[in-house]
């Protein structure tokens, strides 16, 4: 009974999370449902998860028919990927891109808000980046013809960035400036933001002596580092700022941010990979989204994104892959997001 009290107590708080981003009309915070899994509950029941924690916002990798099935009048915004594979085919030209969107889009669109449609996930600087700016125009196009507002748009990982700090010298590398120069000002024409997966834990974990655990995870109350005359405290707005420096130096200073994704382990690498440093890290990350302070370089910069992830998934790569889930398979909550 007990148990259960706490259970519930703990479904109550996380509840209360995100129905405090309910009141808003943007920047909430969603979360990833990845599937690479072979013991998660059924689509069905992870819609009633997440209407159940009230979050409204869901991103999935590819257009998996069950899940989008599920998805029909939940009122769950949906960021909606396509696969990576799929890519050279919506970039060949606008009747693929509409065989596509008719066969994984067009039967949902009565049912389910998709927001954005990301061509690609962390593709650039690897194979196909040359056709993701034709594959977003003729979706885009396509999307246009049938009358709906959903934007395509993709997501890039920190490692198109060739300098990164400080954060105003952060540029694009060498290798991703030839593909992502043309999507950013696609991106500007068309309103739509940029998508961004942004791990403070990876470089965290990769130098502890050198950057604070309380750096990486919101927690201190000075800024940290000076850049000319901005002030960091912590290091998802620089890492942000990184990204706007970089565009601007590309001449787009008038595009969005979405952090497609952020999180922390709860296992898998030692002591810095605790249930209380991942809800630690994923509550300060929800408030810091909240807040609508946006970054030191775009105060006005409404963020939002998505925890990765909902599930932890057994069938990733051993080590901190498996182990980025809100949830555990069987539902139960891997830590207290508020605790
Ligand atoms: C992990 O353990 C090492 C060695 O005892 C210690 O120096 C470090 O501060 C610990 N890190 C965390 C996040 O607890």
């Amino acid at each position: 009974m007990a148990g259960f009290r706490a259970l519930l107590l703990l479904a109550l708080t996380l509840n209360v999370s995100f129905a405090v981003l309910g009141r808003r009309t943007k920047g909430d915070v969603g979360v990833c449902y990845g599937l690479v899994g072979d013991n998660l509950p059924s689509p069905k029941d992870v819609v009633s998860l997440y209407k159940r924690h009230n979050i409204r916002k869901m991103r999935i990798f590819e257009p998996y028919p069950e899940v989008l099935e599920a998805l029909r009048g939940s009122n769950i915004d949906l960021t909606l990927g396509v696969k990576n594979t799929d890519i050279p085919t919506l970039a060949s030209s606008e009747d693929a891109a509409n065989s596509w969107f008719i066969s994984n889009v067009h039967p949902y669109v009565n049912d389910i808000r998709i927001t954005y449609i990301s061509v690609g996930n962390e593709v650039i600087p690897g194979e196909f980046s040359d056709s993701i700016l034709p594959a977003m125009q003729n979706l885009q196009n396509v999307l246009r013809s049938n009358n709906l507002g959903t934007r395509t748009t993709t997501v890039v990982h920190s490692a198109v960035l060739g300098t990164s700090f400080p954060p105003s010298a952060a540029t694009f590398s060498d290798s991703a400036r030839p593909f992502i120069s043309g999507i950013i000002q696609f991106l500007s024409s068309q309103k739509s933001p940029l998508l961004v997966n942004l791990y403070p834990y990876f470089p965290y974990a990769a130098d502890p002596e050198n950057i604070r655990l309380d750096y990486a995870q919101f927690r201190t109350t000075e800024p940290l580092i000076k850049d000319g005359a901005l002030r960091y405290s912590n290091l998802l707005d620089a890492m942000l700022d990184g990204f706007f420096s970089a565009m601007e130096k590309e001449g787009v200073n008038d595009v969005n941010i979405i952090i497609s994704e952020t999180g922390w382990p709860h296992d898998g690498n030692g002591n810095i990979t605790t249930p209380g440093l991942a809800a630690t890290y994923n509550r300060n990350f929800i408030h810091h989204v909240n807040d609508f302070e946006g970054t030191p370089k775009r105060p006005a910069a409404l963020l939002e994104g998505f925890i990765f992830a909902m599930f932890d998934e057994d069938l990733k790569d051993p080590g901190v892959e498996q182990h980025w889930g809100l949830f555990s398979p069987n539902m139960q909550p891997n830590y207290n997001i508020f605790g």
